[in-house]
């Protein structure tokens, strides 16, 4: 029935995990997925998550019934506190309406739909705006609903920083009303934030520009450790009054990779306009996946809404985001003063790698050396250089650095 189907290429991130698992090296490194590991490179359930876990199941009340299309109420509630605060007039006016998807991506392919039918864009092209470089997914989650992605300049590729000016100017670019996916924080994947004095420069052009932004946060608290700061750029554009939504995910600060747990918060004009939105994603939501799974669900809307819970859940978080800060000093001491490794071409040493925040480095390796680190070496990151600092622990990163060293100077 489908002789003419072209054969697809794996998928960039996770072939990396399936190729690692099939390595028979006995020193293996995956920096490939981002996905935590425990200073013995093992995935981690989080203390709290299995506390909660506990609880849920003696709770005589839960059942295995269809949730509502839109989700489990306390659990959207929650997370739309976790993302706009506990004080927010967006949500207090009743313009803040939250659907429960698939994670991240459920979120980011659902505000892509709705955008595809119901927004009129600027021009008669449907064109949504995305940094130069990110997550690989949003291409292909963009494109599979008829939307064009199109990139707008953000990484400088010979300071390995944020290309600041050029941003910018590409915003000043689009056409009015053009709409902006950008990362809440902890960019995927260059771990290259904004400032946030940069944040309100931008935040200025949005005002001027009239543009909307589509937020993708998939890691709040992994940034900085702090949750309420690292939803600070999304509060502020809330604030403002810039047309926006936000993409939610869990997996990775409630370590809950494979329970698909997130949501999707649109901010509407008014308490009308929400509505109707709110009812045209149930309707979306109900052709594609009829209603959510709970079981995740039920897991974060206690741990938010728990203050016990809430406090133990914020511990785990620092866990994470420390032993990754400390990972990159280790990387750092040893790249820049140990083996005394030639930095990449445009900087004088390897401070990108503690100036970079999140799960994730630019390292800057090319992708000749990125493929002699997966070839020669049993090390598995993604062909942009992406390495996640989380697959790095004491017992390895001697090892890692000594390979990026070979690499380099080869
Ligand atoms: C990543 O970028 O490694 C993660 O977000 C996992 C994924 O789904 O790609």
């Amino acid at each position: 029935a489908f002789p003419n189907v072209p054969q697809a290429p794996p998928d960039s991130i996770f072939q990396l995990t399936a190729r690692y698992v099939a390595d028979k090296h006995p020193n293996k490194i995956n920096l490939g997925v981002g996905a935590y590991r425990t200073d013995e490179g093992k995935p981690w359930v989080l203390p709290t998550v299995k506390k909660a876990s506990r609880q849920l199941e003696e709770n005589p009340d839960i059942d295995h019934e269809y949730l509502p299309i839109t989700g489990l109420p306390q659990f959207t509630k929650a997370a739309q506190g976790l993302i706009f605060g506990k004080q927010n007039k967006a949500v207090d006016e009743g313009r803040v309406i939250s659907v429960q998807t698939l994670s991240g991506t459920g979120a980011n392919h659902l505000a892509a739909l709705f955008f595809a039918k119901f927004y009129e864009f600027p021009t008669d092209k449907k064109e949504i705006y995305i940094s130069n470089p990110t997550w690989a997914n949003h291409n292909a989650i963009i494109s599979n609903v008829g939307v064009t992605p199109v990139s707008y300049r953000y990484y400088n590729k010979e300071t390995i920083a944020l290309d600041f000016d050029g941003y910018l100017e590409d915003l000043q670019k689009a056409p009015e009303r053009s709409v902006i996916l950008v990362h809440g924080c902890a960019h995927n994947p260059t771990g290259v934030d904004p400032t946030a004095e940069q944040w309100d420069k931008i935040l200025d052009v949005f005002l001027q520009k009239k543009h909307y932004a589509f937020f993708d946060s998939a890691y709040q608290g992994f940034a900085t450790g702090d949750l309420d700061r690292d939803a600070g750029s999304m509060r502020k554009f809330a604030e403002k009054r810039v047309p926006m939504l936000v993409c939610q995910s869990f997996a990775k600060n409630a370590g809950l990779y494979n329970e698909r747990v997130g949501a999707l918060h649109v901010v509407a004009a008014d308490i009308k306009e929400a509505e109707r939105v709110k009812s045209q994603l149930s309707v979306l939501q109900r052709s594609e996946i009829s209603n959510p799974p709970a079981y995740g669900a039920h897991i974060v809307s206690m741990i938010l809404t728990n203050p016990e819970l809430f406090e133990s859940w914020k511990n785990d978080i620092t866990t994470m985001s420390g032993r990754i800060i400390e990972m990159r000093d280790a990387l750092f001491d040893l790249l820049n003063d140990k083996l005394k490794t030639p930095p990449p071409p445009g900087r004088k040493d390897w401070g990108h790698i503690k100036e970079q925040i999140g799960m994730f480095s630019f390292t800057g390796l090319n992708p000749d050396q990125t493929k002699k680190l997966v070839e020669e070496h049993s090390v598995y990151l993604t062909g942009n250089g992406r390495i996640s600092m989380a697959g790095l622990n004491t017992h390895n990163v001697e090892t890692f650095a000594k390979a990026v060293d070979e690499v380099v100077r080869s």
